[in-house]
């Protein structure tokens, strides 16, 4: 017997003009981890989406468990054994978790669902490989992390044994991370066989059994773990080395942009609230917001920016009072937004990157002209703006709802980082991007910086937080519970007090 449950060979996708894999090869081990890497676009989530069905191949041939497959369909992926869970969640907010799972079976003519007996097989599960989820909860109130689990007791539901993660930590803190990979390793224990795709080196050294790199659509070849290193990976990617390390200048700090003054912010979850916050941010300096996500981080950004209401307390924004005005206002008043969800609030998926990246500022000159748009002005700084920031494909008329993650992600940076602005508040900003964006996005805010912008930057990533930051404020349960200049600070000092600060939490810092 074949000791490959997938294989893929010569593998061709084309999107109209863009050939998203020209040259795509994968196999997969029964019990094994096996990462997929490479930069945005390379085709990776492609390459799953074809052997989940999503979309049908152009060429070359996929066999799954010893079978080669013709046309696979969503449907034939699942009764072969195929999951996946996608980058963007699937979820129904508005229904329950158990709702959730059971949503897409459909039941024999005449019968209906039978809630019991699918709990009690959820219930095996959640015991099966310790991934606590609460059944009853609706998907609004539950975390990221408990949502990605649900994904993954959905596609066991269906009975698969091969199961695709595609970039499953990119929206998870680091503890819940670790608990991620706990579950990963039971299914594994399991034999099941997992895909999981990353830009996350260190995480993927961690993970895996072996490592396949795409580039450019092409297939670059497979490594074991024991053989390779992050650098060598980075390499096989990208073909140079990349230096991560910021040469931080320490720029002229002016004065203060924004102030948020003994702030209160409500919101559905105890440990979100803001409860009285106070701090500044000043020109060319970079506030770093170091916390555990669901402290309030979402909550304080939404309020600075207009969309969510303070209850008491004060922001002001170039010595003007923005407090509880609307988002339209507080931008006026020249704040650039990054924001953590890209696709809800950062772009309009239908439109098209140069829309995209114009959106903000149809109405200012150069791109008006009296009242016609100047299309040339439009398409050259379109053009100039693909280039600086490297989205790919480099068209910019196509809609960014064919972008991969991390392109779509590269188009809210560049369209806010270029803005006229004072402030940029930035969440999250490198999240879902390859290991060369990163360098890029991170270079962008330290221009900022140094031309003078205030920017506060939220990130999950400490090492982000500290590599690129002048001043770090700590948050726990919406409350500041420590600020320090960067050099101050690390991993351990900077853990302690996003836990609150208490001796239990130290044990968990470490
Ligand atoms: N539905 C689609 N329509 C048109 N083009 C697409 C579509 N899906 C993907 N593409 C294009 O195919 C290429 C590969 O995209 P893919 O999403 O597979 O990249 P990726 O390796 O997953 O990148 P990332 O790390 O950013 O998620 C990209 O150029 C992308 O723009
Ligand atoms: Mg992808």
């Amino acid at each position: 017997m074949n000791e490959y449950v997938v294989e893929m060979k010569g593998i061709v996708k084309n999107f109209g003009q863009v050939q998203a894999v020209k040259d795509g090869e994968f196999t997969l081990k029964k019990g094994e981890i096996h990462s997929l890497i490479g930069e945005n676009g390379a085709g990776k989530s492609t390459m799953m989406k074809l052997l989940y069905g999503m979309y049908p191949i152009d060429g070359g041939e996929i066999t799954v468990k010893g079978e080669t497959m013709g046309t696979i369909t969503p449907k034939t992926a699942i009764e072969h054994g195929i999951g996946m869970v996608h980058q963007e969640f699937m979820l129904v907010n508005e229904l329950t978790v158990l709702e959730n799972i059971i949503l897409g079976f459909e039941p024999k003519k005449g019968l209906t669902i039978d809630f019991e007996k699918a709990r009690n097989e959820v219930e095996r599960y959640i015991q099966q490989y310790d991934m606590a989820v609460q059944l009853d909860k609706k998907v609004s109130q539950i975390s990221v992390g408990e949502a990605q689990r649900v994904e993954i007791i959905k596609t066991l539901m269906r009975g698969a044994d091969i199961i695709i993660l595609d970039e499953p930590t990119a929206v998870l803190t680091p503890q819940e991370a670790r608990r991620l990979f706990e579950i990963l390793n039971n299914l594994k224990q399991d034999g099941k066989s997992l895909v999981f795709i990353s830009h996350k080196l260190n995480e993927v050294m961690e993970i895996s059994d072996r490592i396949s790199v795409m580039r450019q659509g092409m297939y670059m070849g497979t490594v074991d773990k024991e053989e390779t290193s992050p650098l060598d990976l980075t390499k096989r990617m990208i073909g140079r080395e990349v230096f991560l390390n910021i040469d931080k200048a320490h720029s002229q700090v002016g004065s203060t942009v924004l102030e948020v003054k003994d702030v209160w912010i409500p919101s559905q979850k105890e440990t979100s609230k803001i409860r009285g916050m106070s701090f500044s941010v000043r020109e060319g300096e970079i506030v770093g917001v170091a916390g555990i996500d669901g402290n309030g981080q979402s909550e304080l950004v939404e309020a600075i920016t207009g969309l969510r209401r303070v209850e008491k307390g004060s922001v002001i924004l170039n010595g003007k009072d923005i407090t509880n005005q609307t988002p339209r206002k507080v931008r006026e008043s020249g704040l650039a937004h990054i924001p953590d969800d890209r696709n809800t609030r950062g772009l309009n998926r239908a439109m098209t990157i140069e829309e995209n990246l114009i959106a903000v500022r149809l109405d200012q000159p150069p791109f008006t002209r009296g009242v016609l748009l100047n299309k040339k002005e439009q398409d050259s700084y379109a053009q100039q703006m693909v280039e600086q920031f490297d989205i790919r494909p480099a068209d910019y008329h196509l809609p960014t709802s064919s972008l991969s993650g991390g392109n779509a992600q590269k188009v809210v940076v560049a369209r806010e980082v270029s803005m006229n602005r004072k402030l940029l508040v930035a969440s999250q900003p490198t999240r879902g991007v390859d290991i060369g964006a990163i360098e890029l996005i991170r270079n962008t805010l330290e221009k900022a910086k140094k031309e003078g912008a205030a920017v506060l930057l939220i990130s999950a990533e400490l090492e982000e937080i500290i590599s690129l930051s002048d001043r770090i404020i700590v948050i726990h349960e919406g409350k500041i519970t420590g600020e320090m200049m960067a050099e101050e600070a690390n991993e351990n000092n900077l853990g302690l007090l996003m836990m609150g600060g208490t001796e239990a939490g130290k044990e968990e810092a470490v």
